[in-house]
């Protein structure tokens, strides 16, 4: 499968009437398998980006072309759960196949065990941000939208977070595209990272990582991390 993005321009329109420029001309495409890194400032575009990728917002100029066949796992950057159902319903309604073995695992892997029949109102925004990820995994997606997933968790659960996202994109053939402010996310997960400018967002630079996920040491990290913030300086 494979995900066009060619989008030629985004405006807003102002309730007084002007008009905002959000996204500059922008296109990449992505293969299964690849993982995709926007890293920008905030406010330049990137959530804007993604409901246009999704086909939420279709008052844009220019094409994407995503498979229509393909399942779509989204983590939104507020959780958007459903507030009168329990967190178990939230992943069910989601993914009405999921087993219940798998349901487990999600749950066991996301620390969510104690936490099933809660109702989102009654939990803290890590904990409501573990759910949306459960419940993006549970779809088995082949299109993987995560706008900022591990924001407000601390570094431990992040990291164990962001290890379980590598294994499951390693698992199965899936398109992802990850928006982070993090530089560790970006090169730990990302196959290819996309630089963004200032609003109205275009992509500045790309930085393809070539060493596989699985085999970047932290010394091929520190190397990589090093490039990039000079890329990042090199940019402003
Ligand atoms: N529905 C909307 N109507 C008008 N303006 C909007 C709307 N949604 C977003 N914007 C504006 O578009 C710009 C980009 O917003 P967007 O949420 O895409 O940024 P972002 O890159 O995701 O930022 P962050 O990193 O803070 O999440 C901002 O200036 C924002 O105020
Ligand atoms: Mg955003």
């Amino acid at each position: 499968m494979r995900l066009e993005v060619d989008i030629t321009g985004k405006r807003f329109r102002s309730a007084a009437g002007g008009t905002q420029e959000v996204l500059a001309p922008v296109s990449f495409a992505l293969q299964s398998g690849e993982v995709g890194v926007l890293i920008g400032p905030s406010g330049c575009g990137k959530s804007t980006m993604l409901r246009i990728i999704l086909g939420l917002d279709r008052d844009f100029e220019g094409r994407i072309s995503r498979p229509p066949e393909a399942r779509i796992g989204m983590v939104f950057q507020e959780p958007r759960l459903l507030p009168w159902r329990s967190v178990e319903q939230n992943v069910r309604l989601a993914a009405p196949d999921v087993t219940d073995a798998k349901l487990a695992e999600l749950f066991r892997i996301l620390e969510l065990d104690a936490h099933r029949s809660h109702f989102p109102g009654e939990l803290s925004l890590g904990l409501a941000r573990r759910v949306a990820l459960a419940r993006a995994f549970a779809v088995e997606p082949d299109l993987l939208v995560l706008d900022e997933p591990l924001a407000s968790l601390d570094d431990a659960l992040a990291g164990r977070l962001r290890d379980e996202i590598a294994t499951l994109v390693a698992r199965r053939p899936v398109m992802t595209l990850l928006v982070t402010h993090s530089l560790d996310d970006a090169i730990r997960l990302g196959d290819r990272l996309f630089l963004l400018s200032p609003r109205p967002a275009r992509i500045v630079r790309e930085v393809p990582i070539a060493i596989p996920r699985a085999g970047r040491s932290e010394a091929e990290l520190g190397r990589i991390r090093a490039e990039l913030a000079a890329l990042q300086l090199e940019s402003k």
